[in-house]
């Protein structure tokens, strides 16, 4: 017996995936050549399933900045946030997240990951529970593994499930935190917050909103769901990601509480890893400043988001339950799904497949993802390629 005998499913797993599909586990961008375009296979190819909404990757004055903090700063901290981590960037960061979301306090964490890790491990402890809706993130998921509350799942965007699990749950009288996403990553849909926040308010709930799609893609802003639903002052917590909109990597939490401050003693995911890098602090700085200035990359994200979903949908295939960045196509059969992935990776276009466990319905997905970045002439290349391998598959 060897340490490795557990793997055996998975390896029978990945080698009869593998003769569907070879080219699935072999991707590599093997040549950037743009926020929307990179060389995969030697073949220029349209990025089409990145989460980089408003294309800031690229954005030349979030590279100067990232440039020159490498310069000034040196190419990492080598340190916790709670010893020699912290720099005045980080800092500043905080103070620049808090005046955006019109909060208190902020923490920033080293990614999206860790700041769920860090939130849900912390915040809610041993006699305490978290209500959690069914199609949450695994950060969210394993964070509520790390700490000691009790969860309870509620259906997917279903108010009236989350209404009767609390109603039963009343005579325990403990803490209770709701946790929703403002656009779930999977299919694109958004949560329905204001029902969500008349729950927990009727039952004395917290809430946590994590707005990792939706921050720079949803609200006038760009604050996220909370702020496009009006219901900002009702979530006690946002969590977010630098990782997506704002083109880089790391994660935050923003709050009114005041004791917000203190979950950086009592989080081990804050404590025992070390800091983000200067560069993207400050090319994360860079990009928090572009999406309060430039509105109409919002616009454009909707507007590509638009034409990708009507085109999919007037196609036949079975999209997403509402126009959105993301734009998720169902698909039943797994040879299917390896099919149009590769067709579309011929065609000069990748988009994510992504296979059950990871998927909410135990379907397959090809998980598409617009970003302002993309230009006309992009939109119509992903467009017509899912024309192509449609008529191909037929
Ligand atoms: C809803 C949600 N929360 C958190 C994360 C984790 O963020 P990151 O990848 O920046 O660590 C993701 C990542 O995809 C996500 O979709």
């Amino acid at each position: 017996m060897t340490i490795f005998d557990k793997f055996q499913q998975l390896a029978a797993a990945r080698k009869e995936l593998e003769q569907s599909c070879e080219s699935f586990f072999n991707i590599v961008m093997q040549e950037i050549v743009s926020g929307t375009e990179a060389l995969i296979n030697g073949r220029p190819t349209i990025l089409a399933g990145s989460n980089n909404y408003l294309g800031l990757s690229f954005d030349p004055d979030c590279i100067d900045s990232a440039c020159e903090a490498a310069r000034k700063e040196g190419t990492g901290t080598t340190g916790s946030r709670m010893a020699n981590g912290t720099f005045s960037g980080h800092v500043a960061l905080e103070h620049e997240l808090a005046d955006f979301f019109n909060r208190q306090g902020a923490i920033v964490f080293s990614t999206g990951y860790v700041a769920n890790l860090a939130m849900l491990s912390t915040l809610v402890g041993s006699g305490e529970i978290i209500m959690l809706d069914a199609d949450c993130h695994a950060s969210i998921y394993d964070g509520c593994r790390m700490g000691d509350a009790e969860v309870h799942r509620f259906r997917h965007n279903d108010p009236q499930d989350l209404e009767k699990r609390l109603r039963r749950l009343q005579k325990r009288n403990t803490n209770i935190l709701v946790v929703v996403e403002g656009l779930y990553s999977m299919l694109g849909d958004r949560s329905p917050l204001a029902e969500i926040v008349a729950v927990k308010e009727k039952y004395g709930a917290y809430l946590l909103v994590d707005e990792a799609h939706s921050l720079g893609v949803l609200g006038d802003h760009g604050r996220g769901l909370a702020e496009e639903a009006g219901v900002e002052e009702s979530v006690d917590f946002v969590v977010g990601t630098f990782s997506k909109s704002l083109g880089a990597i790391g994660g935050f939490c923003v709050s009114n509480h005041p004791e917000l401050d203190l979950v950086r003693y009592a989080s081990r995911p804050y404590v025992f890893t070390a800091s983000s890098s200067p560069s993207v602090i400050a090319s994360t700085r860079m990009a928090l400043k572009i999406l309060q200035v430039r509105p109409n990359l919002q616009q454009r994200l909707w507007d590509n988001a638009h034409k990708l979903y009507n085109k999919l949908q007037d196609l036949g295939f079975s999209v997403g339950p509402e126009p959105s960045p993301i734009v998720a196509v169902n698909l039943d059969e797994p040879n299917e799904a390896f099919a149009l992935w590769s067709g579309l990776l011929e065609q000069g276009v990748y988009v994510n497949l992504v296979l059950p466990p990871a998927t909410p319905d135990g379907n397959c997905l090809l998980r598409s993802s617009v970003s302002a970045g993309h230009t006309p002439e992009q939109m119509d290349r992903i467009c017509n390629a899912f024309e192509a391998v449609k008529q191909a598959t037929k």
